[in-house]
């Protein structure tokens, strides 16, 4: 049987930092507010010019570093992201070539904050299937983009970065399950919308920005990733004390707790960076995982469990054997 083995990840952050006591210059609250709502305590935002490719590329070249391969060896790149650096071609093309890299297939997935659990999805039925040996797996959000500054709902919340790794296939686990789901029946909760085909006409104030129901969408994530961590155990005939480790999405620290209590989790056991990070949406799954197996916690043979929650809505799991 062929697994899809992590052999190397990587992660970066862009180098200017937004606190929330800067925040408060800029909308009406409070860096105590957002402490005590989101757990959040500051966020990285791009520069001007700086795009999700130019985050993706050192992510995926420390990635590649430390699975030790020759960058060549490299088949299929799938990138997450919900703001490409253009309308076409896909940033997984322009970070194939930034990588100098040709001829091997190269797309995005749009998932929102869900996006890097889906490109797993996408890329462990790629290499249990054969075609594809060594893939790069990759979230870069410059999630700023599409914030309203002026909008203290959402401006505090999100973050930019990029996080990547390495998938090989291999005769040892490896991912052991993958989970995804959607509903379109939630569209308006989280959403940014306009579009290219519905136009841009609708934007005010010249740009598109997203819109969110928060409290409602806190709710249904608590709920929804609840269920979701159950369907991975049953699948698996796994109990809750089988999982060494929770790797989150990182909306909020309080939707992170209530899925670590789910799972009867010490805190100790679940990787957090939403208080340095923010919400990177489809960059934040990799960027915990990179923290976490950079710093020494993460150890090879531990089973790690994935989780995220996303507009759509969309969310999933991913169950690895480190
Ligand atoms: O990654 C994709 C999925 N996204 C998420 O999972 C985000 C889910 N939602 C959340 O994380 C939370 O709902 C928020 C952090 C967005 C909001 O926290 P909440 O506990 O749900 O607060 P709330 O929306 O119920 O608002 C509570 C109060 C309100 O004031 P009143 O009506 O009680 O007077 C808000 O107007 O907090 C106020 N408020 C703020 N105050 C200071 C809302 N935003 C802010 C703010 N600063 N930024």
């Amino acid at each position: 049987m062929t697994f899809s083995r992590i052999t190397g990840v990587g992660g970066y952050l862009p180098e200017k930092v937004l606190t929330n006591h800067e925040l408060e210059a800029m909308v009406d609250t409070s860096d105590q507010w957002i402490r005590a709502r989101t757990g959040i305590a500051k966020r990285h935002i791009a520069l001007e010019g700086e795009t999700t490719c130019d985050l993706a590329l050192p992510a995926a070249q420390q990635a590649i570093e430390a699975a030790g391969i020759d960058k060549h060896d490299i088949d299929l790149i799938v990138l997450a992201t919900t703001t490409a650096d253009q309308i076409f071609p896909s940033t997984a093309c322009l970070l194939q070539q930034r990588l100098d890299i040709h001829g091997c297939p190269a797309f995005d997935v749009q998932a929102v904050c869900t996006g890097f659990v889906y490109a797993m999805g996408v890329v462990d039925n790629f290499i249990r299937a054969g075609s594809s040996k060594c893939a790069l797996v990759v979230g870069a959000e410059t999630f700023s983009r599409i914030i309203d500054w002026n909008d203290r709902d959402t401006s505090v919340l999100f973050g930019d970065g990029a996080g990547a790794l390495v998938l090989q296939a291999s005769d040892e686990p490896g991912i052991i399950s993958t989970h995804l789901h959607a509903d379109g029946a939630y569209a308006n909760l989280l959403h940014v919308p306009q579009g290219v085909s519905k136009g841009y006409d609708l934007v005010q104030e010249g740009g598109a920005y997203v819109e969110m129901k928060g409290n409602e969408v806190f709710k249904m994530a608590v709920r929804t990733l609840g269920r979701i961590v159950d369907e991975t155990l049953e699948a698996n005939q796994l109990e809750k004390s089988d999982i060494d480790w929770l790797i989150p999405h990182q909306a909020n620290i309080r939707i992170i707790q209530a899925t670590a209590r789910k799972l009867n989790m010490s805190m100790d056991q679940v990787v957090v960076t939403v208080d340095e990070h923010g919400n990177t949406s489809a960059a934040s799954v990799p960027l915990a995982l990179d923290t976490a197996i950079r710093d020494g916690r993460i150890k090879r043979g531990e089973i790690l469990l994935m989780e995220a929650f996303g507009g759509g809505f969309t969310w999933g799991s991913v169950l690895i054997k480190y």
